[in-house]
């Protein structure tokens, strides 16, 4: 036990939570952060920018808060209005229609992550997840020992889930596949036709499959979103969201779990009942917001995710072209979501880079630029860049990264790759 002074306290922290940590995007994001110089250029991506977000979702809770119908506690599985007002949401492309009762608010979408980790942690119990993605399932499932199995995705095909390898790491014990879609930091998201053919492989596998679909408002490709849900007559289906990157507000920590219950199997198995009761131990997101979910997915205009998708596909073709300029990376695919490009890079093409995590660092030192380390998404040596800025910025970062490279390249001409018409 610590000694300070006469004392020999008897307490210490726990490390419980140190293995789990070193897993979060977080850790990572805030060391880069800490290696840039704030006396000199400017910070880019900029740490604190105050992003704007629907007038509507604003005066939804202005509203609440004028009304008072957010002062109480909520129930422990979400405020009614709340519940059926996302159930609604999702109806509009389901066929086998959701009820309030399939609906759980949790504290963003994170929560709902947690939620979905905890209901199917057992003993030989293992998931699978995807390498690369959003590492919130990992950490969850490292924190309580849950096995992890990672499955891989085609880069050369639009980074689609590569089939084989979710049959190679499945078993007896595995419960569950987690996708992200649209997939961060892939960018991608997935066709009808591939989210059926996984649907029909999940249920070859007997596992459900729980799906992030938390981007699902910050689409621009020419396919239509799909959502997981609509195969929910072939599988048990688990859709996690929140509202905060479509509406550019995660600070209001509000999101959902919906069970897409396949005649009554999450019943049968004690999904539903785990789910309440990991619910009636957390903490709940705040009643106000809860409040204002109905009107802010029922009328927020079209218009404003429109402006949204079309300024997000608008950086996307910039950012792109000015990676073009750059040999040293390579990026296979123009995303058609989210708010990132998602590039490789081959040490061996610099002088001095040993990896995604060594560029990354050198780079917030040098050049005050933040880009994200493959590792720290699961895959090593790709990197993932921002594009959710103003273009004057976006050519800045995108400057500054290619004099970056060009420095420490080896590289002298133009490299001659040629990758899906990319480099
Ligand atoms: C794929 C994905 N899921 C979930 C989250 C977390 O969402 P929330 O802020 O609603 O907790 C993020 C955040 O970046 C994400 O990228």
């Amino acid at each position: 036990m610590a000694s300070n002074g006469c004392v020999d306290w008897q307490f210490s922290g726990s490390d419980a939570a140190g293995n789990a940590a070193l897993a979060s995007l977080g850790t990572y994001s805030s060391e880069i952060f800490g290696l840039c110089d704030p006396q000199g250029k400017p910070i880019l991506p900029p740490l604190s920018e105050e992003a704007e977000t629907s007038l509507t979702a604003e005066k939804a809770v202005v509203q609440a808060v004028l009304c008072g119908k957010g002062n109480a506690y909520a129930p422990s599985i979400g405020l009614p209005v709340a519940k059926r007002a996302v159930a609604d949401y999702l109806n509009r492309d389901l066929d086998n229609k959701l009820t309030g009762d399939d609906v759980f608010m949790t504290v963003g979408c994170k929560q709902a992550i947690e939620l979905a980790v905890n209901i199917l942690v057992k003993p030989e119990a293992n998931i699978l997840l995807p390498r690369p993605g959003f590492p919130w399932d990992m950490v969850h499932s490292i924190y309580k020992k849950l096995e992890v199995r990672r499955y891989e995705f085609i880069p050369e095909k639009d980074f689609e889930i590569d089939f084989d390898s979710v049959r190679a790491m499945a078993d007896e014990n595995t419960f569950a596949i987690f996708i992200i879609n649209p997939h961060n930091p892939n960018g991608n998201y997935y066709t009808e036709a591939h989210l059926k053919q996984l649907a029909t492989l999940a249920r070859e596998l007997g596992i459900m499959v729980v799906s992030d679909e938390v981007y699902r408002w910050t689409v621009f490709g020419s396919n239509p979103f799909v959502p997981m849900g609509k195969f929910s007559s072939i599988v048990p289906v688990v859709t996690v969201g929140s509202i905060s990157k479509g509406w550019i507000v995660p600070g209001w920590r509000t999101g959902w779990l919906a069970l897409h219950d396949l005649n009554g199997v999450f019943k049968t198995t004690k999904v539903l009942k785990a789910a309440k009761e990991y619910l009636e131990i957390s903490s709940k997101p705040a009643t106000v917001i809860q409040a204002a979910i109905p009107t802010i997915l029922e009328k927020t205009p079209q218009e404003y995710f429109d402006k949204r998708q079309s300024f997000l596909k608008d950086k996307v073709d910039f950012g792109y072209s000015k990676l073009k300029l750059i040999p040293t990376l390579t990026c296979y695919m123009k995303t058609e979501a989210c708010t990132f490009l998602w590039t490789k890079l081959d040490p061996l093409d610099f002088v001095d880079i040993e990896d995604d995590h060594d560029f990354c660092r050198k780079l917030a030192k040098e050049e005050n630029v933040i880009v994200l380390p493959g590792i720290a998404f699961g895959q090593k040596n790709w990197l993932r860049h921002s594009i959710d800025m103003e273009t004057p910025r976006l050519e800045d970062a995108f400057e500054r990264l290619k004099s970056f490279c060009d420095r420490h390249s080896i590289i002298t001409e133009p490299s001659l790759k040629d990758v899906n018409g990319v480099n």
